[in-house]
């Protein structure tokens, strides 16, 4: 893409205000903020794309290594400012499968670095790259199936900004979205909030089921998984995708 290497930007990373969702303890929402306006172009940074997180490894001297996360904003940003972007990590930690304990020296480092880091930090950051995922722009009132475990759900957050938070008058959403999200517990379900709000407000347009392992029961009686609770709904979501 023409407009990848404009963008090779430091930028100033802020953590997401806690009260307003809440964030589960190994994972963080940071959001990025960057000098100049994201939205100038509007093929950079779509719903969607990923952006590459370049850090310095652990050898001195070594060059950097790219990690790309997908993006959990839409082009405008977490304030509608086009000059933020959002992502959302998940701190990767390695238990030895014989002692269960944990081997530092296997952490995730990216992932690490991004959990540990504080408002202010500055991140040198590139993208968008990997391909593109768009919202189907001719028609506004289709069905999508939304399906995602854990930190997965980013990508998804993105659109449904799009369709239910954002109100822009070229955009008017008018079909069926359906997201599933599968967690172990509730406590680690990420952007709650938000989603439950898009509920009540978008009870036509929008159906959110989250399939929880560690608290609830398939029906056969092992650990609820989202494949299980998408096939809970099967007739349902045959229907919509026929
Ligand atoms: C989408 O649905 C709305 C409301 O039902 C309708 O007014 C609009 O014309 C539809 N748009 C398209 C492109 O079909």
């Amino acid at each position: 893409m023409l407009l990848l290497s404009l963008f090779q930007l430091v930028t100033n990373v802020h953590l997401q205000d806690l009260s307003s969702s809440h964030i589960p303890l190994d994972c963080v929402c940071l959001i990025f903020s960057f000098h100049l306006s994201l939205i100038s172009n509007r093929r950079l940074l779509s719903w969607s794309s990923s952006l590459a997180l370049t850090q310095k490894t652990s050898k001195p001297g070594a060059p950097h290594n790219v990690r790309l996360y997908s993006i959990a904003s839409t082009r405008y940003g977490d304030f509608f400012d086009g000059k933020t972007a959002s992502l959302c990590v998940r701190r990767a930690v390695y238990y030895d499968p014989e002692t269960g304990k944990e081997d530092p020296s296997k952490n995730g480092v990216c992932s690490n670095f991004l959990c540990d880091s504080k408002p202010g930090d500055k991140i040198q950051i590139t993208g968008p790259s990997g391909k593109v995922m768009l919202l189907p722009e001719n028609d506004p009132n289709v069905t999508h199936i939304m399906i995602a475990t854990g930190t997965g759900v980013a990508p998804y957050r993105g659109y449904l900004r799009r369709m239910f938070m954002e109100n822009l008058p070229n955009y008017k959403f008018g079909g069926l979205d359906w997201l599933f999200v599968g967690v172990a517990n509730t406590d680690i379900l990420l952007y709650d909030d938000e989603f439950n709000k898009y509920l009540k407000d978008h009870p036509d347009n929008f159906r959110f089921d989250k399939a929880l392992s560690r608290e609830q029961k398939n029906k056969k009686g092992g650990k609820m998984y989202v494949q299980d609770k998408i096939e809970e709904y099967s007739q349902r979501t045959n229907h919509v995708m026929t």
